[in-house]
């Protein structure tokens, strides 16, 4: 699964977390990196530990666009090439190098490809509505102590919203979307950048999401409050390790009222992180909590749940899990190409408009 990973862009950083001239420790993948800032404001993505006695390289100097070892010195570009042995009296014929890894900023995020050169364009990741001039972007990272792929499950998992977004409190997008508890019919089709959900209940309550291979979410939510626009959110769970995932949301809304902004802002309470209150939350107290945040924090009760890993031979299938199905078998035929070192799928980014219609509003009343 980690090799099929590394074919993909992912997100690992909010730009905002790092200034220029900062750097900071960042584990991906069971990897761990060093995620830095030049000092033209650039963002460098190399090794976690100096290839000289092997200390971190977070607490390193910026040297213009490159970084310096705390420890004797030995300084490295941005694509982990050590540039510099200040203590070193012989000529060496081969530099060191530690690990380097191409950056992309995109939409308030830091992306990075983690599989060999060359890195495929970047394309698959983007989205009409986080480059509409129209819109703004408000970005959120959460880290989850559970495996990725339990949270790449739920979003194909439509039921669970008329269970698990009335649990605890029934918020604005566990209302409209289920109309109160209804179960929608489900269908599944594979696009040319991932897996389409269409949800279907009554009085033309018609959710459709776009899912792009192999950890993107595309839906629409309630905005924090009752009377907000719905906001297009686009999400990745990133792998950590196998039992810790960093979950960046992109929550994109039409609007540019400086004032209003604020209030949105303030309403989708980036700092939120349900797993910083797990104790509570399991006790299903959820009360208190913003509308984005609630989601949120239903989704990582019923995720975090399963176990940090959570053991699928003990599952009894229902007529609900079609799209987790649907997924795995998708999943299992990319891995089996792997496994027999064939082409896997290319996937690509739609080219036809998303069309994903927020629920009608009678269910809200
Ligand atoms: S450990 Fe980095 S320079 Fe010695
Ligand atoms: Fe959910």
């Amino acid at each position: 699964m980690g090799r099929l990973l590394r074919r993909f862009w992912h997100p690992v950083a909010l730009s905002r977390d790092l200034a220029a001239g900062e750097a900071r420790p960042l584990r991906v993948l069971s990897e761990d990196l060093t995620l830095y800032r030049g000092k033209s404001g650039a963002p460098y993505l190399i090794g976690g530990h100096c290839a000289h006695r092997c200390t971190v390289m977070h607490t390193g100097v910026i040297e213009d666009e490159q970084i310096r070892c705390m420890y004797h010195g030995w300084r490295y570009d941005g694509e982990g090439l050590c540039t510099d042995i200040p203590a070193e009296k012989r000529e060496r014929l081969n530099k060191p190098r530690i690990a380097g890894y191409p950056v992309h900023e995109y939409a308030g995020l830091v992306f990075t490809y983690l599989g060999e050169a060359p890195a495929p364009a970047f394309d698959l990741p983007r989205k009409d509505v986080l480059e509409s001039p129209a819109r703004h972007i408000f970005a959120k990272r959460e880290v989850w102590d559970c495996n990725w792929f339990q949270q790449v499950e739920n979003s194909m998992d439509a039921v669970h919203l008329s269970f698990a977004h009335l649990w605890g409190v029934a918020g604005q997008f566990g209302l409209r979307i289920s109309g109160g508890g209804e179960i929608p019919d489900l269908a599944y089709a594979e696009t040319s950048s991932g897996v389409r959900q269409v949800a279907t209940r009554s009085n033309g309550n018609v959710r459709t999401s776009d899912w792009t291979f192999p950890n993107n979410n595309h839906v629409v939510a309630a905005g924090p409050n009752k009377d907000d626009p719905w906001a297009h959110i686009s999400a990745w769970p990133v792998p950590v390790d196998d039992t810790h995932t960093m979950r960046f949301t992109l929550y994109s809304v039409e609007e540019s009222d400086p004032a209003k902004l604020a209030a949105l802002e303030a309403g989708y309470d980036l700092d939120y992180d349900p797993a910083n209150h797990a104790e509570t939350l399991f006790r299903g107290e959820l009360a208190g909590i913003s509308e984005p945040g609630l989601v949120s924090a239903q989704d990582y009760v019923a995720v975090a749940g399963q176990g940090a890993i959570t053991d699928r031979s003990r599952e009894n299938l229902s007529s609900s899990d079609a799209g987790v199905v649907f997924l795995r078998r998708v999943f299992l035929r990319e891995l089996e190409s792997i496994r027999l070192n064939q082409p896997t799928k290319s996937w690509a980014r739609l080219t036809e408009a998303l069309h994903l219609p927020a629920p009608p509003a009678r269910a809200a009343q």
